[in-house]
């Protein structure tokens, strides 16, 4: 996710806006920029690719100075790394600079009507494209805020916005449109900040105000006023933020886990970042060492990993098969390290990996590297010892810490990195053109929206199943094909977290055995999107209820014949099939969770469990 920070007051604007972005640099960039506005000169822009001491080096060779102005440390999601897509972004007229953190889903269109108003554009991001929709309109409003409001109202997608006019620079304006990630506010004595995060604002003040969906604010040296997009005043008190940094980093959630269930909008957001192009088609895994022809040259690949990443390599064999159409294997990495697996030379390994340091995936990798196969790290910590050990590339999931024990934003992150993955196995070997690319990357830019929509759907639905079902001893989560990996994270998130004993199984696998334990007390939770094995999935749910089982169903919204056969129906937005595991597990780790509560178990740290196996 990129960094934000906005200052008005009385202090030199550049001096805040860069220190609040050395604060946010955990959050990563590959460019930065800053835009201060000067009474003698009107609106000074600065910016830079690279790490932000380049920024800073290029505002002491070339100073700005003056009270009002805003920052931005960019991660690439729409154009490449170079300056002239670095934010911020002004428009036509010079006069309007905008920044934002989120994605524009679109952007396409709207930068085609601008260009045929004869609008010009310098840039390849969709950041470009709110700027020049807000100058188009303030053309014709002839003040920031209608402009803003009417240039927000067309967006879709997740976006925290921040807009600064040379016109009127006794103000900042802010909004946040659905899940891109914070807009928080900080007031003080004749100043006020805006910022993407709660660290660039905490030496100044501690009274924070967090914008909700569809906000947006005026900040001025005397404080900020808020009212939705629509215009509706809203009346917002500022909240103390706790000096515990843990507390603080845990912002208002309880756990770590429930926080981190949240951020997967914003997460899946990040693992696109600078590996997309929308207007060509095309995937840019630029951080993987293999090239179109060494992806030709694999004919086979084999998946590895532990618990949940191993939930997600089953689903990554689904989307490399069918995208990119090579053999995959998934092996426990347990399991491969020591069955003397026969690897061939036209190989490839993939190890999933949230932390980079399980013990048996890394001995995994060993094995691929003295068989002389290359392999690749589908991992989140930055720097871990599968990133190194990854001599084919590590593909970050940029998910940011993962700190509860039981696996959310990983797990979705992992989905997504492997769909790029295949599609850019799929690019290399011409399975899939430009056009189908084009269109896959479309159901990808909107899935952070839908998996907020997923989220806000099961909240209430899962907080009522955990209160009818916490005391059970047993239960059964049922999948198919694509959905049975989703069965299998369901099952796991239960056990480790509540320590009910729970079992994932292929539905088909039903009569083969699981069906001995339906009992009308042991719920049979089943992933039921509406796909090609749809109807077989409504007939293991129909004998799981002929014999007085319960059945929670997590279908697609809307499902009505779903919803009469299951007893509790959980829905979710549909998405291209091979995606709807991203958005049918949140569910399930949003009843785990609940469940979990309910008995009273440690969410964040369950009883014998680590973060990260790294040792036998
Ligand atoms: C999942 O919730 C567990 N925390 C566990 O199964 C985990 O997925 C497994 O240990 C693998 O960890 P890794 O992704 O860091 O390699």
């Amino acid at each position: 996710m990129c960094g934000i920070v906005g200052y008005i007051g009385p202090r030199e604007a550049a001096e805040v806006v860069v220190g609040g972005l050395q604060r946010l640099e955990y959050r990563g960039y590959d460019s930065a920029g800053i835009a201060i506005f000067e009474p003698a000169a009107g609106l000074q822009l600065r910016r830079s690719v690279g790490k932000l001491s380049n920024l800073v080096a290029r505002l002491s060779r070339e100073p700005v100075t003056g009270h009002v102005g805003m920052g931005h440390t960019r991660w690439a999601t729409h154009g490449n790394v170079t300056e002239e897509n670095a934010h911020p972004h002004r428009d036509t007229s010079g006069q309007i600079v905008v920044i934002q953190n989120g994605i524009v889903e679109n952007y396409l269109e709207l930068k085609a009507r601008l260009l045929e108003l004869g609008y010009q554009f310098h840039s390849q991001t969709d950041t470009e494209v709110i700027a020049q929709l807000v100058g188009h309109y303030y053309r014709e409003e002839g003040a920031l805020e209608p402009a803003l409001r009417r240039a927000l109202a067309e967006l879709r997608g997740g976006n925290a916005v921040v807009a600064l006019c040379a016109a009127e620079p006794d103000r900042i304006l802010a909004a946040r449109l659905g899940n891109a990630g914070g807009v928080v506010l900080g007031l003080a004595q004749g100043e006020s900040f805006v910022a993407s995060d709660v660290p660039a604002i905490l030496d100044y003040t501690r009274d924070l105000i967090f914008l909700e969906d569809r906000e947006l604010a005026v900040i001025t040296r005397e404080g900020v006023t808020i009212s939705t997009l629509a215009g509706t005043p809203v009346e917002r008190r500022p909240v103390a933020v706790p000096w515990d940094p843990v507390a603080a980093a845990r912002g208002d959630y309880k756990h770590f886990m429930q926080k981190e269930i949240h951020e997967q909008p914003r997460a899946l957001m990040d693992v696109l970042r600078g590996r997309i192009d929308q207007e060509a088609g095309r995937v840019h895994l630029d951080d993987l060492r293999l090239d179109d022809e060494a992806l030709r040259r694999v004919r086979r690949i084999y998946v590895t990993a532990c618990g949940t990443a191993w939930h997600a390599g089953l689903v990554a064999k689904y989307m490399i098969e069918r995208l990119a159409r090579v053999q995959v294997e998934v092996d426990y990495a347990s399991e491969f390290r020591y069955r003397e697996p026969v690897l061939g030379d036209d190989a490839l390994l993939v190890a999933i990996t949230q932390s980079g340091e399980t013990v048996d995936t890394l001995a995994a990798m060993e094995e691929a590297r003295a068989q002389g196969v290359p392999s690749v790290a589908i991992v989140n910590a930055i720097g871990s010892q599968a990133a190194r050990l990854a001599d084919g590339g590590a593909l970050y999931l940029h998910a940011g810490p993962e700190i509860g024990v039981a696996s959310t934003k990983a797990f979705t992150s992992m989905l997504a990195a492997a769909y790029l993955f295949a599609l850019r196995l799929g690019q290399a070997r011409r399975t899939l053109g430009p056009a189908q690319i084009r269109a896959h990357l479309q159901a990808l830019v909107e899935l952070p929206g839908k998996a907020a929509e997923a989220i806000e759907r099961a909240l209430p639905v899962c907080a009522e199943l955990a209160e009818r079902y916490h005391r059970a001893s047993d239960a059964l989560f049922l999948g198919r094909q694509v959905s049975y990996p989703v069965a299998l994270e369901g099952a796991l998130k239960l056990k480790e977290i509540s320590y009910i004993h729970a079992e994932g199984y292929p539905a088909g696998e039903m009569k083969h055995g699981p069906i001995a334990l339906i009992d009308e007390d042991m719920p049979v939770v089943c992933i039921a999107p509406r796909d090609g094995i749809f109807p077989k999935m409504l007939s293991n749910i129909e004998q799981v209820r002929a014999r007085h089982g319960q059945v929670i169903a997590v279908g697609n919204v809307g499902d009505t014949e779903l919803a009469a056969k299951a007893s509790h129906l959980i829905d979710v937005p549909d998405t291209l099939p091979l995606l709807q595991p991203v958005l049918s597990v949140i569910p399930l780790q949003i009843l785990a969770y609940d469940v979990a509560l309910r008995r009273g178990c440690d969410v964040d740290q369950p009883r014998n469990l680590a973060k990260s196996v790294t040792v036998e």
